[in-house]
C-alpha cells in the first residue's frame, strides 16, 4: 500500500504505460521509451514488491499445510491462507485495470479498498496462528465494537473517494470523480468525527459495565485506536489546509493503515460468552 501511494503521489502511475509488460515488448522498463526513467522504475519497482506478498501467502499456506495440520480450526487457517493468494490475483488482475484504463479512479479506489479485507483477513490469520487470547465482553460492548468497525471501514471508503476527485491522480492526464472537493473532504472528516464520538462511546461503556480485566485490557486497546484515529485526523485537516503536500499525504496513507489495523483487531479481539463458547 505505501509504495503504491508512493507511485501515486510522485505522479508515476503510467511510468509503465502497459500491462503485464511495463512498455510493449519488455517487462521491465527500456532505456529511451516515452516516460522518465524515474517514473517507469519506481512503478515497475511497486509491481516488483508486490510478489513479496504472493511468497509470504504461499509460505503461509505450506507453513499451515506443514506444521498446523492436527489443528481444529486447520480449514479454518487454510481458508484465510488461500484466501490471501486470491486476493493478490485480484489485484494483480485490478493493479492491471488501473494502467490499461490509464488511472481510472473507480479502478485506483477498487485497488485500494480491496487492500482493506486483505489486511483483515491476514490479521485474523495471525490472531489464530498465534492463539491470540480473546477478551470476553457483554453484548452491547460487541456491538458497540463492530459499529465502530464497520464505521472505520466507512471512513475510509470516504477517503478513497476524497483522494479520486483531488488532484493526486498519478498521472497529470487522469480522469478524476466529478464531485466538489471541498464537499467529498467535509463529508469525510465529519464520519471521522461520528467515529471519535463512537469510539470514546465505547471506552465509557467498557468503562462503566465491563469487569477490571476487560477494563484494563479492552480498554488499553480502545486507547490506543482512539490516540491513532486523533492523530489521523490531525494529519488530514494538516494535509487539506496545506494544499495537499505529497509528503504529508503519504503520512496520512500510512495512518489510515494503521487506523484500519487497530480498528479491526478490535473486533478480532473483543468476543461474547457465547461466540467464546461456540469457538
Ligand atoms: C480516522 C481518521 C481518518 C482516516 C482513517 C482517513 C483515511 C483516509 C484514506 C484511506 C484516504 C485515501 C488514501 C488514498 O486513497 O491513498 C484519505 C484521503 C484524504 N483524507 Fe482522510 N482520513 C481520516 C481523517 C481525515 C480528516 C479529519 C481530514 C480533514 C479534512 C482528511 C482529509 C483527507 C483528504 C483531503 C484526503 C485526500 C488526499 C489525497 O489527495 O490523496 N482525512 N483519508
Amino acid at each position: 500500500m505505501v509504495t503504491g501511494g508512493a507511485v501515486r503521489l510522485s505522479g508515476a502511475g503510467l511510468g509503465c504505460p502497459t500491462w503485464p509488460e511495463c512498455v510493449d515488448g519488455s517487462i521491465k522498463p527500456v532505456i529511451g521509451q516515452d516516460e522518465s526513467q524515474l517514473h517507469a522504475w519506481i512503478e515497475f519497482g511497486n509491481r516488483l514488491i508486490a510478489w513479496l506478498i504472493l511468497i509470504l501467502a504461499l509460505a503461509a499456506l505450506i507453513y499451515i499445510f506443514k506444521k498446523l495440520r492436527h489443528r481444529s480450526d486447520f480449514k479454518r487457517l487454510r481458508l484465510l491462507a488461500i484466501l490471501q493468494i486470491l486476493g493478490f490475483l485480484g489485484q494483480v488482475i485490478l493493479g492491471g485495470i488501473t494502467v490499461l484504463t490509464k488511472l481510472n479512479p473507480i479502478s485506483v479506489s477498487a485497488h485500494f479498498v480491496l487492500t482493506l479485507p486483505l489486511i483483515a483477513g491476514a490479521l485474523a490469520l495471525r490472531h489464530r496462528v498465534l492463539d491470540r487470547p480473546v477478551i470476553q465482553v457483554l453484548p452491547m460492548t460487541r456491538n458497540l465494537t463492530k459499529v465502530v468497525t464497520t464505521l472505520t471501514f466507512i471512513v475510509l471508503l470516504f477517503g478513497v473517494v476524497v483522494t479520486g476527485t483531488g488532484p493526486h491522480a498519478g498521472d497529470a492526464d487522469a480522469k478524476r470523480y466529478p464531485f466538489n472537493f471541498r464537499a467529498v473532504s467535509w463529508l469525510h472528516a465529519e464520519s471521522v468525527i461520528v467515529l471519535i464520538c463512537l469510539t470514546i462511546a465505547l471506552y465509557l461503556v467498557v468503562k462503566v459495565s465491563e469487569t477490571p480485566e476487560v477494563k484494563k485490557l479492552f480498554g488499553r486497546m480502545i486507547l490506543i485506536f482512539l490516540g491513532i484515529s486523533l492523530g489521523q485526523g490531525a494529519i488530514g485537516y494538516l494535509q487539506y489546509v496545506t494544499g495537499l503536500p505529497a509528503l504529508i499525504v503519504g503520512a496520512h496513507l500510512v495512518g489510515a493503515i494503521l487506523v484500519w489495523i487497530h480498528g479491526w483487531r478490535l473486533n478480532l479481539t473483543a468476543r461474547t460468552e457465547q461466540e467464546v463458547k461456540a469457538k
